[in-house]
């Protein structure tokens, strides 16, 4: 890994063995983007990659160049990175190099969260400093690159140094030119219970963008872009991927010029968003994570994971193995009280489940979702014994408790309103728009997340709680602060946003043995932002084995499987009413962090045995499940998406497990062949069958395979016998279970 300068060039050459990244000081200041790839040999300075595919505009700058963080007003008539209002109105920026640094490691981002270092050789630091002289402002732009990883991080830094104020009006996270435009933008779209689908389409020209104005990054859209090549596969191919640590609004946009270019950009939505600097103060953009790969998506992924799972996760819990935890929500939703609570527990223990998580309903008079958010103490006719009392019988019965918040809501009818109804989000003059019968908080002032502070440090000091599940169950309307001066209500939605990383900050620094998971109904706010706090999220409120198998794949293109909290619930299910088998609905969730969301008490002998062991052999293969590198076989996104499979294998390659899903039965389709990956070619693994059986299929694979035959040929995957093919039914699961011999 390297960062060099070159003084004669002006060329800086951020390298290491997955990529080169390019940036040239232009020889009227400017700062021209040349590069970003395939690693470039060292020596050569590439000067005469400013290019000539990036025509079409007069400009003040000399050539038509592509600019490494472009500003508006200067010619360049695509999106800008940055704009700032000036004390005149006039918002155009002639930014020119003033400098550079290179350091040692990452700095941290003041009041955001991001990926770091644990030593000071995992990374280095450009920082590049820019300048508009008239408008006396400074942005820095900082660049970290990984030694062994095929990622920069970027984010940037805007200071204005003069007397009147300035306004920022853009600050995009990063913006990257490419040459063509001959791209696919892969993005993570889909709504409440059908989260992070991949949706792919050509690049075309002009402005195709994702992106939030709901407060929170959303079950819309997903903050993360993939741009692949059209023929690049899992295995093979270009592709970029751009990432925003970022919890909030935001923006992800491309931009095809009409010669065919392509600027991409990323950061908070510029939407709405308006930051009043003063004399001496600066605005930091939240962190964005560029990734590269000439191996194909696989290879992106696997770049993801690492750092997410490795370096932006935090805390004991990052890489301890997290538990199996039983939750009350699908099997009581508000209807319970500590026997009923406790029954479910009991049972839940036999099964060899771990962690009790009390979800929704435990508090003020919290019957239904119309009352109560923001009177956090217990409810006593529920649970007399109080949370202390139910959570010391929880670890009575060998496992450990975990409780269900929602911090930033309130109730309208709840005491905190009436105490506080200046606290919840509102625009004067105008009635507040309930969702699910709740306002949101003003994270933005401090009052309100030092009293949230001070409830749940009460709350988590007071009983033996072990985990949190922290939701978050509608959206911002009426944007409004009331603590914020009129010329500052375009700060609102990043200050929620800043407000609620300080409070989550707080808890888990104050708390460090709690595993937290977030929640935001469902998979609302699953984002990097969060995952820096909270290790694990509740993937989807979806929990339908069948609809899992897109979300769980569309969520593994970014996000490692350790995040991706996954429940076996009860049939039908909730949410679609299918009935799946209970083998299919474990054999989908044991890719991620395995828990059970059903009423242990109504399970049959027959489905607890079952249970048993699905719980038991999880436990035996915790780590692969939760850590090993996951490889996607086949897509729920292509054909007619009827088979999906996967794969989880153990650094060392020693261990794998295969899962592959076929949703409906088709007759007499004959028998197919599904080819693994990241086996070791060299190596024979013994591999059986989960649920042992003895089909076709169960007889064709069981016994030794070379790792050369399973990834060149491939295990048997349907059968062509018709009494297995009865069998089987719709909606099959089957996992093949791998050890080196
Ligand atoms: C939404 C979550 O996604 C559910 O799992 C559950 O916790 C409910 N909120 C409780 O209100």
């Amino acid at each position: 890994m390297s960062i060099a300068f070159d003084d004669a060039t002006r060329v800086f050459h951020l390298r290491n063995e997955h990529l080169s990244y390019l940036i040239r000081v232009l020889d009227n200041g400017t700062l021209g983007h040349l590069y970003f790839g395939s690693p470039l040999a060292d020596e050569a300075s590439y000067a005469q990659f400013i290019s000539r595919e990036f025509l079409g505009f007069d400009n003040r700058l000399g050539d038509p160049v592509p600019l490494e963080y472009p500003t508006a007003g200067i010619g360049d008539y695509r999106v800008p990175a940055v704009s700032v209002r000036q004390p005149d109105g006039s918002t155009m920026l002639d930014l020119r190099y003033t400098g550079h640094r290179v350091f040692a490691g990452k700095p941290a981002l003041p009041g955001l969260p991001s990926t770091y270092v644990q030593a000071y050789e995992e990374a280095e630091t450009l920082e590049i400093q820019l300048a508009d002289t008239p408008a006396d402002l400074e942005i820095r732009l900082y660049y970290t690159l990984f030694s062994d990883r095929p990622i920069v991080a970027r984010s940037a830094r805007i200071r204005n140094v003069r007397a009147l104020t300035q306004v920022v009006e853009c600050a995009m996270s990063a913006s990257l030119d490419l040459p063509d435009s001959d791209w696919e933008m892969v993005q993570l779209s889909g709504a409440w219970a059908r989260e992070r689908h991949v949706v792919e389409r050509q690049l075309r020209p002009g402005l195709q963008s994702i992106g939030s104005l709901r407060g929170a990054s959303g079950h819309e859209h997903n903050p993360f872009l993939v741009l692949r090549r059209p023929t690049t596969t899992e295995e093979h191919g270009e592709a970029y991927g751009l990432s925003l640590v970022y919890s909030g609004n935001f923006l992800a946009e491309a931009d095809v010029d009409t010669y065919g270019t392509s600027r991409v950009r990323l950061g908070i939505n510029p939407e709405g968003f308006a930051w009043t600097l003063e004399r001496g103060a600066e605005f930091c953009t939240p962190e964005a994570i560029l990734a590269y790969s000439d191996a194909g998506l696989g290879a992106l992924s696997d770049a993801f994971h690492a750092l997410f799972r490795d370096r932006l996760a935090r805390g004991v819990w990052r890489d301890a193995p997290r538990p199996i935890v039983i939750n009350n929500w699908e099997a009581t939703y508000f209807d319970f009280d500590e026997p009923k609570l406790l029954e479910i527990a009991s049972s839940a223990r036999e099964l060899g489940i771990e962690l009790f998580v009390l979800d929704d309903g435990w508090f003020g008079r919290r019957d239904s979702d119309n009352s109560s958010l923001g009177d956090w103490s217990v409810n006593l006719t529920k649970l007399p014994g109080g949370i202390d009392g139910l959570a010391r019988k929880i670890e009575a019965l060998g496992m450990r408790f975990g409780i269900w918040i929602e911090p930033e809501m309130v109730s309208q009818r709840s005491q905190l309103f009436t105490d506080h109804g200046d606290w919840a989000v509102g625009t004067p003059a105008r009635p507040r728009t309930e969702g699910r019968n709740q306002l949101v908080l003003d994270m933005s002032r401090p009052e309100v997340v030092n009293h949230l502070f001070g409830v749940f440090s009460d709350l988590l000091g007071h009983a033996p709680i072990s985990y949190v599940k922290w939701d978050m169950n509608r959206n911002i309307t009426e944007p409004f602060s009331a603590a914020l001066p009129p010329e500052r209500q375009g700060e609102f939605f990043h200050r929620y946003i800043l407000g609620m990383y300080e409070l989550f900050e707080r808890l888990t620094r104050a708390f460090p043995e709690v595993l937290f998971e977030s929640c935001a109904s469902g998979g609302g706010r699953f984002d990097p932002g969060m995952l820096a706090f909270a290790p694990q999220a509740w993937t989807s409120d979806q929990t339908d084995a069948v609809e899992r198998l897109k979300i769980q794949w569309g969520t593994s293109l970014a996000y490692p499987i350790s995040s991706m909290a996954a429940h076996v619930s009860a049939v039908p299910n909730h949410q679609v009413g299918r009935v799946t088998p209970l083998q299919t609905r474990a054999a989908v969730s044991f890719f991620g962090v395995l828990g059970y969301e059903l009423d242990p008490t109504a399970l049959t002998q027959e489905e607890r045995i079952q249970v048993a062991d699905q719980v038991a052999f999880y436990k035996e293969r915790r780590d692969l499940f939760q850590r090993g590198r996951f490889v996607r076989l086949r897509s729920p996104f292509e054909g007619d998406g009827n088979e999906t499979a996967w794969l989880t294998v153990s650094e060392d390659r020693r261990r794998a497990v295969v899962g592959h899903y076929r949703i409906l039965n088709r007759p007499n389709s004959g028998p197919s062949r599904l080819r693994l990956r990241g086996l070791d070619a060299a190596a024979s693994y013994s591999v059986s069958v989960w649920p042992a059986g003895d089909d076709a299929v169960a007889r064709a694979n069981a016994g030794v395979h070379g790792g050369d035959e399973l990834m060149r040929v491939g295990l048997l995957v349907n059968s062509e016998d018709p009494a297995d093919s009865r069998a089987a039914g719709d909606f099959a699961a089957c996992l093949f279970d791998l050890e080196v011999a």
